[in-house]
C-alpha cells in the first residue's frame, strides 16, 4: 500500500529575463488584466530578475504618462499598496505607433534594442496583441517585416501571444493563421484561452487522471448526460461593437465552452505534456457529430436578453445597450446539444449552455450518472425514488467538486436521502494562487503551450460551429428562432425542450 499525503509538485522554472511588448497598451485589457497580473507576479517574485514592459498604442503618451495611467489602474484594482511601485514603474515604457504603419515598426525595433541595452536584457521578446482582432494580421506582418519575429540565436526566444477570437469562421481563422505563419513558427505562437488557465479547469485533468476510481465509470455505460454551463450575470457592458458582430457562439462557444468540453471528455494522454494533451483534444473535436442542419433548431436554442431585473437592479435589454443596433438578432444565449461519436461517448448528450444577464454567475460541469440498474428498494420506496449520482465541478461561484450519493436517513423507517462529498479547491492551500491571466503570462514567458490553443483544434471547432453560424447568419427566419428572455432569468423557456433538467442543474 502506498500512502503519500505530501503534495507532489512540478517546480516551475522562473522565466528568463525578457522584454514584453503589449500592443493595445491604452486599452481596457491592459489596464484591467495585463498590468495588474504582471504587477502581482512581480510582487510574488514570479517575474524574471530583469524585464521590461513596453506599452505600444496609438494614444499620445510618453513613459511618464503611461506610468501614471498604469499606477491608477493598479490603484483601481486594489493592488498598488502591495507593490514596490517605483521598482516596477522603472521597467515600464511607452511607444506610440500607428499599427498599420510599417515605418513605425523600424523605430519600435530601435526603441526595444535601446531599452534592452540599458537594462542589460538578452533579447528574449514577447509580443502580446491586446488589440482588436482586425489588427492581428497587419501587426504580425509589420513585426516580421522589420525582423522582430526572428530569434537572433537559439538561446534567445521570440513569441507572439494572441487573444481570441481566432477569426470569425473557418476561412478567416485559416487566413489569420496563414498571416501569423508568414513570419512566426507554430512554436512561437501562443493562442490564449483564459478559461484553460483557471485552476479548477486545469484540475479536471488531474482529477480524472490522477485518480483510479473515476475513469472506469467515465463513459456511456455509466454517464447519462453531461451539462456544461457558463451563465453570466453581466450583459454586453462596454463591448457592443465587438459583441454585436460576434454573439455568444463566437464569443464563448468557439473557445471556452469547447475547451471545457474537451477537458471533460478527452482520452488519457500518455504523458502530461502539452502536445500529447492537445492531440487528445483534437481527437475529441474531430469526433464531434456534425450539426444536423436538416433539423436546424432541434438541438439548438438561441436567445437574446430583454430588460429585466438582475440582483435587484433594473437593466436594459440587449437592443437598448449603447452601440447595439436596435433590431439586432445577435444571440446572447445559446444552448446546444452535442454528441461525440466515439467509443467512449456514443449517444451521451452534452448540453452546452452560455448566456448573459442570468440571475447569477455560474460556471460548472455537471456529470449526471445513470440510475442504479435495479432497485432493491422498489417495493418499499417505489420505482423512481433513487436519485442517480451526480458530480458537479464548479469554477464559479465556488471552486469546488461535489459528488452526491444516496444514504440512509437516520430513522426507524427506511428512508433514503441525498448527501454529498464536497471538496473546496482553495482549502488547505498556502502561498499565492495565480489568477488565469497571471498563469498564461508566466506560461507564455516560459514557453509552455499546455494551456494554449493549437491551430488544428481551432479549425476543428470552427468546422463544427461554422454551419451553425452560417445557418444563423443566413436563416431568413432567424427572428422567429431567437427567443427573447427577461434579464435575470435563466434564459428562454424553450431550453426545457432540449434539456428539461437545465434550470435545476444551474440554479442548485
Ligand atoms: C470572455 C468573453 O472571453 O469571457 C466575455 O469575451 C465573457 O464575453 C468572459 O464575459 C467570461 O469570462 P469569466 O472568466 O468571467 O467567466
Amino acid at each position: 500500500m502506498i500512502l503519500n499525503n505530501g503534495p507532489a509538485c512540478l517546480e516551475q522554472d522562473r522565466p528568463s529575463p525578457c522584454t514584453l511588448v503589449i500592443f493595445g497598451a491604452s486599452g481596457d485589457l491592459t489596464s484591467r488584466k495585463l498590468i495588474p497580473s504582471l504587477a502581482n507576479l512581480f510582487r510574488v517574485g514570479r517575474l524574471p530578475d530583469s524585464f521590461a514592459i513596453i506599452g505600444a498604442a496609438r494614444s499620445e503618451m510618453n513613459n511618464e504618462s503611461f506610468r501614471d495611467v498604469m499606477r491608477k489602474a493598479l490603484q483601481d484594482t486594489g493592488l498598488l499598496a502591495g507593490i514596490a511601485w517605483k521598482d516596477f514603474a522603472r521597467r515600464l515604457f511607452y511607444y506610440r505607433l500607428d499599427y498599420k504603419q510599417p515605418d513605425d515598426y523600424a523605430n519600435l525595433k530601435a526603441s526595444i534594442e535601446s531599452i534592452e541595452q540599458d537594462l542589460n536584457l538578452p533579447g528574449n521578446r514577447m509580443f502580446y496583441l491586446a488589440i482588436p482582432p482586425g489588427l492581428y494580421q497587419p501587426v504580425a506582418r509589420n513585426l516580421g517585416a522589420v525582423g522582430l519575429a526572428n530569434s537572433p540565436s537559439d538561446d534567445v526566444w521570440c513569441r507572439i501571444v494572441v487573444e481570441k477570437p481566432f477569426g470569425r469562421d473557418l476561412k478567416s481563422s485559416q487566413e489569420l493563421d496563414a498571416a501569423l505563419h508568414e513570419y512566426f513558427d507554430e512554436n512561437q505562437i501562443f493562442r490564449i484561452d483564459h478559461y484553460l488557465a483557471k485552476e479548477t479547469i486545469q484540475n479536471l485533468l488531474l482529477f480524472r487522471f490522477a485518480n483510479a476510481i473515476f475513469e472506469p465509470v467515465w463513459n456511456l455505460h455509466y454517464i447519462d448526460y453531461v451539462s456544461i454551463t457558463a451563465a453570466e450575470r453581466l450583459g454586453v457592458e462596454y463591448r457592443a461593437g465587438y459583441y454585436d458582430e460576434s454573439g455568444v457562439l463566437r464569443d464563448m462557444f468557439q473557445n471556452h465552452m469547447m475547451q471545457l468540453l474537451a477537458m471533460a471528455t478527452i482520452e488519457p494522454p500518455s504523458k502530461f505534456q502539452s502536445d500529447r494533451v492537445r492531440d487528445e483534444k483534437a481527437k475529441v473535436y474531430r469526433s464531434l457529430r456534425p450539426f444536423d442542419l436538416k433539423n436546424q433548431f432541434e438541438d439548438l436554442v438561441l436567445g437574446q436578453y430583454e430588460s429585466g431585473v438582475v440582483e435587484g437592479k433594473r437593466v436594459v435589454g440587449y437592443r437598448e445597450e449603447s452601440g447595439v443596433t436596435h433590431n439586432s438578432l445577435t444571440p446572447t444565449f445559446a444552448m446546444l446539444r452535442a454528441y461525440i461519436d466515439n467509443w467512449r461517448w456514443q449517444g451521451v448528450p452534452f448540453y452546452i449552455t452560455s448566456g448573459k444577464r442570468m440571475p447569477k454567475k455560474v460556471t460548472r460541469i455537471v456529470v449526471q450518472f445513470k440510475q442504479v440498474p435495479h432497485s432493491i428498494f422498489r417495493d418499499i420506496l417505489g420505482p423512481d425514488f433513487i436519485a442517480a449520482n451526480r458530480l458537479v465541478m464548479e469554477t464559479y461561484p465556488n471552486e469546488s467538486i461535489r459528488m452526491s450519493f444516496q444514504v440512509k436517513q437516520p430513522d426507524t423507517r427506511l428512508c433514503l436521502r441525498t448527501s454529498s462529498m464536497h471538496f473546496n479547491f482553495n482549502e488547505g492551500v498556502s502561498g499565492p494562487i495565480l489568477d488565469a491571466y497571471e498563469k498564461v503570462l508566466i506560461d507564455s514567458m516560459i514557453g509552455d503551450h499546455m494551456l494554449f490553443w493549437r491551430q488544428d483544434s481551432v479549425e476543428l471547432c470552427w468546422e463544427f460551429l461554422t454551419p451553425i453560424l452560417e445557418m444563423c447568419d443566413e436563416c431568413s427566419e432567424l427572428e422567429k428562432h431567437i427567443r427573447f428572455y427577461p434579464s435575470g432569468s435563466w434564459g428562454p423557456e424553450e431550453t426545457a425542450r432540449i434539456y428539461s433538467g437545465y434550470i435545476d442543474d444551474v440554479s442548485r
